[in-house]
């Protein structure tokens, strides 16, 4: 393998210490996780596609930055109709990541240097070429291959109307014909990822013993796909609402993911509380992360209650716009909801989904949440967004809770906001005749060296999606030890959240004297948010570290934030 920037040593003594302070503690109470996207993270050979050796190969970079724990995307076998959210066998590695011996590798490795691991894993539905559908499209109507899926009789006097109204997430129908067949099948997603029928005893089993498989081999916890989708109402009636829920390829609105039959049903909890059980038989502490995009929060946290998952992804805050008050409103009805089952809160500005903040905030409507961002849409203004993004940071590693931070921002790095559509892969563009641009804007691979072939992504030219040539600006090489960078604000950021115990601190509100102004206190420590365009008077406090310079003192610049050190 040939990674040519300069590896970081974190001392023995430091990974040890925070391995140590996460023992023993619910230590994703407090945890900053950092999101990999494997084919976009880092490529050991070549082929253009990131890889679980690439990542090893990085990880002394991830300790450096100071995170809690990686989560991994899905690496297992799969055909990448919705890259990897299509499990083909949940207990293998698909070749183009790597083996399992890579995967444990990797594993032993995060640990070695003091942080967690966390996989993926995908319930919902299975890829069409797994062996159970496999076998489901070969055997007959009614027969027990089948009812681990939900395969239906068509409607219409010929059955050849699908069963039921529901959409696709993706666009589309949600459902499809089996090939040669009378019978229809539900794909709440692609139609090439088939939805479990969850009230089957061995889809239940199989899961569990999914679960085992991984933690058998030391993950620290799990993401759940699609956690608010396995069980469908009895009779999967009409719904006349809203298409789809608000996942990744939704439009601004944040409305109603819970609405519809298909979704939040009371019956996914029963699940979570087993898979808990499971996960408390096993030594250290393992955990879950909801992905769950439903309203509101009251609905959401019942996924975190005492005896089910322990996080949530925190969507509404995702979902907010550069807007002092609504931010505000979302933190406290965050904390509020989550504190109401005694789960923490989380802080989630990007992820895999959703066109990154960096590129959001620099929307005329900053923190609007468009379906992805082609040449013929709105340019984000770049210098404005991470100015913006910048400032964010110090807003979401200020509260208490846990924060995820997704590839990338730690570099500040934008959207990919002119891919070509010849390049796009987001099933949800193809689905809807490109009326969504989708998805691969924010899963463009990492820019590591300014100067080398695919931007040192991997050793040669390849990278699975072209990378726009403002990468260069955010490579990490020409952050790496450079003052004021966006790499070393959040290398900085990271360490005084830790030294300051921000994560398991309480937040507690000051009165502001400009409608763009959050100000807290979160321990001994001061949040300065200065979210509009003019100026603001700087609290008292020692300043610690602010987003951009501080040009004339005890004064905050427009779309900048500091931290403040209390006496
Ligand atoms: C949510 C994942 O984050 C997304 O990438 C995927 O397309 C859907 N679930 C379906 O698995």
């Amino acid at each position: 393998m040939n990674m040519r920037t300069k590896e970081f040593t974190l001392p023995e003594a430091e990974a040890q210490a925070r391995a140590a302070a996460q023992a023993g503690t619910e230590w994703w109470r407090s945890a900053v996780i950092y999101q990999i996207y494997p084919r976009s993270f880092a490529d050991s050979d070549g082929d253009g596609i990131g890889d679980l050796p690439g990542i090893t190969s990085r990880l002394p970079y991830l300790a450096r930055l100071g995170i809690d724990a990686i989560w991994l995307s899905p690496f297992y076998r799969s055909p990448q109709a919705d890259a990897g959210y299509d499990v083909a066998d949940y207990r293998a590695v698909d070749p183009l990541f790597g083996t399992l011996g890579d995967f444990e590798h990797m594993r032993h490795q995060a640990h070695a240097l003091g942080m967690k691991v966390i996989v993926d894993l995908v319930p919902n539905h299975t890829s069409d070429e797994h062996a159970w559908f496999q076998a489901a499209l070969q055997s007959p109507p009614g027969s027990a291959e089948r009812a681990r899926y939900l395969f239906r009789d068509g409607s219409g006097p010929h059955g050849d109307l699908p069963p039921n109204n529901w959409k696709s997430v993706f666009g589309g129908e949600a459902w499809s014909r089996a090939p040669g067949d009378s019978q229809w099948y539900l794909h709440l997603f692609d139609r090439k990822q088939p939805d479990l029928k969850w009230d089957h005893p061995e889809v239940r089993a199989e899961f569990e013993d999914v679960l085992r498989f991984w933690l058998d081999r030391g993950v620290d916890g799990f993401r759940v796909d699609v956690a608010h989708g396995l069980i469908k109402a009895p009779g999967l009636p009409d719904w006349s609402g809203q298409a789809a829920m608000v996942e990744g390829t939704s439009d601004d609105s944040g409305s109603s993911g819970n609405a519809g039959p298909m979704w939040d049903q009371e019956g996914v909890h029963e699940i979570y509380r087993g898979w808990r059980r499971l996960l408390d038989t096993y030594p250290g502490e393992r955990m879950m992360v909801a992905e769950a995009w439903i309203a509101p929060q009251a609905r959401l946290v019942r996924y975190i209650r005492g005896d089910e998952m322990q996080q949530a992804f925190n969507f509404d805050y995702l979902l907010a716009h550069w807007d002092a008050a609504e931010i505000r409103a979302v933190v406290d009805s965050s904390l509020a909801a989550s504190a109401s089952v005694g789960a923490p809160t989380t802080w989630v500005m990007s992820n895999h989904d959703s066109v990154r903040h960096t590129s959001r905030y620099g929307l005329r409507e900053p923190g609007s949440r468009p379906k992805g961002i082609d040449a013929a849409g709105e340019q984000p203004d770049e210098a404005l967004g991470l100015r913006r993004a910048r400032a964010a940071a110090l807003l979401t590693l200020a509260l208490p809770g846990s924060a995820y931070i997704y590839q990338g921002e730690e570099l500040g790095l934008p959207e990919h906001t002119t891919l070509e559509a010849r390049y796009r892969q987001d099933p949800a563009f193809f689905r809807t005749q490109g009326a969504e641009i989708g998805r691969d804007g924010c899963r463009v691979p990492l820019p590591w060296q300014a100067e080398a072939p695919s931007f040192g992504f991997g050793p040669g030219e390849k990278s699975w999606l072209p990378q726009p040539d403002n990468f260069a600006r955010y490579a990490v090489d020409q952050q790496d030890d450079v003052s004021g960078s966006t790499l070393e604000l959040y290398r900085e950021l990271l360490r005084l959240r830790r030294d300051y115990a921000l994560g398991s601190g309480q937040l507690q509100w000051h009165a502001v004297h400009s409608p763009d102004a959050l100000i807290f206190d979160n321990g001994r420590l001061r949040a300065v948010i200065n979210l509009g365009m003019q100026p603001i008077a700087l609290p008292q406090g020692a300043l610690l570290i602010s987003s951009e310079p501080l040009e004339a003192p005890g004064e905050l610049p427009g779309n900048t934030a500091a931290w403040l050190k209390l006496e």
